[in-house]
């Protein structure tokens, strides 16, 4: 499938090159239903606009300058024609053929498949990082569910993609961590003692750190230990990694999502070098015996070395910036956090950039930050007891949710029919809808906005949400099932024509995806995709309420828009982590 933004920005590029001779950027977008066209672009004023001082080139107005560009514009064949407003506005009218041409293309290939021209970078997307020995939060669910759909998306385009576990395994809570383990387990190394629930573990050690003086003392002296490499601090140290990443991976698991572990321990050989190289660069100084590095984004400077000799998550991350940059020759690097470390990151590259290793427009480092999750009641999210919520309740309190929606609709009178999910199925479908209800809802959101965690909205079955969705896409199959394969075989080797205003919208949107995933990998927007989804369901519904498919004279090309609407929808899922299901 082509952009039908591209076609139309190269003609567009290539008209106004005929007309005068300005750099400017081709703005090309979908109109409001209002505007009664399809595409618009308001070149014409910009241009105008900006050299009216000087004379415009001659013209009077925007529209005399927009008739000469349209007068120059050779018709690409995704348009049947072009018109110029009063107001200087161009009007785009995607041809119905091309339309039609497009969603026979889709059918055939069985999926969607794109046709875009650009370069595809080794790209590296650091999302999830939670703290060993810590609960995962929500907020790391929000990096985890974000991180792993733009991954998709950059798949999907056949970029190189690195998915990188930047876990917080390292650093000075391991002192208090390790010298618990070995006061309250003296014989841990021999029979592994049972500290899988690690929130509880890791507050005895936390308490026991804050009242006794010596244990403080002993903890800060084993974190020497664990950074110089002994043999005994080392062995605890891997222990509570495992047990805590095993935990990690049943979370995973269940979101079925995949990362590669590169933890904050990975960058400990490289912190001196690292520290070198920039004190060479002059772009440390030494302040009461620490090493900082000053940045302009943030008054607060990067801190390279403490002054106790230690080294922490600033400098961690510039290691891990020269790394990725220099070392794996990565050309964008993607951060997956909360916006309340934007600061951090803009610092990171900030440097990364004074030091040489990030050369823009060649290299780009993004912080795609997010919003606070919020309990229902729009506080902090915790527990009645005030406690931190732990995702793995979340999931199951999803599930559970789900499967008692599905029991109580199979209750229902007319619901058993074989057409409809089967209750020996129902177990796998309630995990498979409430995790989706989870992703989308967060993804669905600006993802800058914060939002309330309400399961009811989450698995209301209208409005733009999971459920809806799915519902939406179980109808379609079920539709295309009712037409049998046969119909559905033949169809495919016919033309799809387009004749109904509600024909036209459905391909239209199914179109845009192209244009709209290009946008996501860019701004990495993900609700963009959302609003995508949820526009071409709603399309969908419009068109089958209006045109009759089964048995009607147009049988083929609409059977035709039901499998690439299909097929489109299937492709959107799968980027955004959800499975969708034949049948609900
Ligand atoms: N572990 C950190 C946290 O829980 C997130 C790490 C993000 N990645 C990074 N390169 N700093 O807040």
């Amino acid at each position: 499938m082509l952009s039908v933004v591209r076609e139309l920005k190269e003609a567009l590029g290539k008209a106004l090159k005929q007309v005068v001779s300005v750099e400017e950027a081709l703005v090309v977008t979908p109109a409001a239903a209002k505007f009664n066209t399809d595409f618009i672009s308001p070149i014409a004023l910009t241009i105008f606009n900006k050299h009216k001082k000087s004379g415009a080139f001659g013209f009077a107005n925007p529209k005399a300058l927009a008739d000469k560009i349209h007068e120059n514009l050779e018709l690409p064949r995704v348009l049947s024609k072009v018109e110029v407003a009063k107001n200087g506005f161009l009007n785009f009218f995607v041809s119905e053929e091309w339309l039609g041409t497009n969603i026979t293309q889709v059918c055939r290939e069985g999926q969607v498949v794109l046709d875009l021209d650009i370069p595809r970078v080794k790209t590296l997307v650091d999302f999830s990082s939670p703290n060993i020995a810590k609960e995962m939060h929500v907020g790391h669910l929000r990096s985890t569910i974000i991180g792993d759909s733009i991954c998709r998306c950059l798949e999907f385009l056949g970029f190189p993609v690195m998915r990188v576990n930047h876990l917080g395994d390292w650093g000075t809570q391991f002192g208090m961590l390790l010298t618990y383990l070995m006061d309250t387990y003296p014989d841990w190394e021999t029979t592994s003692p049972d500290i899988s629930n690690l929130e509880t573990f890791y507050k005895a050690a936390k308490k026991r750190f804050d009242e006794d003086s010596d244990f403080k003392e002993r903890s800060r002296l084993k974190v020497v230990e664990l950074q110089s490499g002994e043999e005994q601090a080392m062995k605890a140290w891997r222990y509570i990694y495992k047990v805590s990443r095993e935990y990690l991976q049943i979370i995973y698991d269940r979101l079925e999502i995949e990362l590669e572990d590169y933890g904050e321990s990975f960058y400990n050989p490289m912190l001196e070098s690292v520290t070198k190289e920039l004190s060479e660069k002059g772009l440390v100084e030494e302040s009461e015996g620490a090493l900082c590095l000053s940045v302009k984004v943030c008054e607060v400077p990067l801190m390279m070395r403490k002054k106790d000799g230690g080294y922490g998550y600033d400098s961690t991350d510039l290691a891990a910036a020269r790394y990725r940059l220099q070392q794996i020759d990565v050309k964008r690097v993607i951060y997956v956090t909360d916006n309340g470390q934007a600061n951090h990151f803009y610092s990171i590259f900030e440097a990364a950039q004074a030091a040489g290793w990030h050369l823009p427009p060649e290299t780009r480092m993004d912080h795609a930050g997010f919003g606070v999750v919020l309990g229902p009641d729009g506080k902090k999210f915790k527990t009645r007891e005030g406690e931190s919520v732990k995702l793995i309740d979340l999931l199951n309190e999803a599930k559970n949710r789900a499967k008692d929606r599905l029991t109580q609709r199979s209750e229902e009178p007319g619901m058993g029919q074989q057409t409809y999910l089967q209750p020996e199925t129902f177990e796998q479908a309630a995990e498979d809808i409430g995790i989706a209800a989870i992703k989308y809802y967060d993804l669905r959101q600006n993802r800058n906005s914060s939002y309330k965690f309400e399961f009811e909205k989450m698995l209301d079955p209208r409005g733009n949400t999971a459920v809806y969705l799915l519902y939406a896409y179980a109808r379609i199959c079920s539709i295309l099932d009712k037409a049998g394969e046969e119909a559905v075989a033949s169809a495919l080797g016919t033309q799809c024509a387009i004749t109904t205003t509600q024909e036209k919208s459905l391909a239209l949107f199914i179109s845009r995806f192209p244009d709209v995933i290009e946008t996501v990998i860019d701004e990495l927007a993900l609700h963009k995709l959302c609003d995508l989804i949820y526009e071409i369901s709603v399309k969908f519904s419009e068109f089958y309420n209006h045109c009759k498919v089964i048995g009607s004279e147009q049988q083929d090309s609409r059977i035709q828009l039901c499998v690439s609407t299909k097929l489109t929808m299937k492709k959107i899922f799968e980027l955004l982590g959800v499975k969708p299901q034949e049948r609900l």
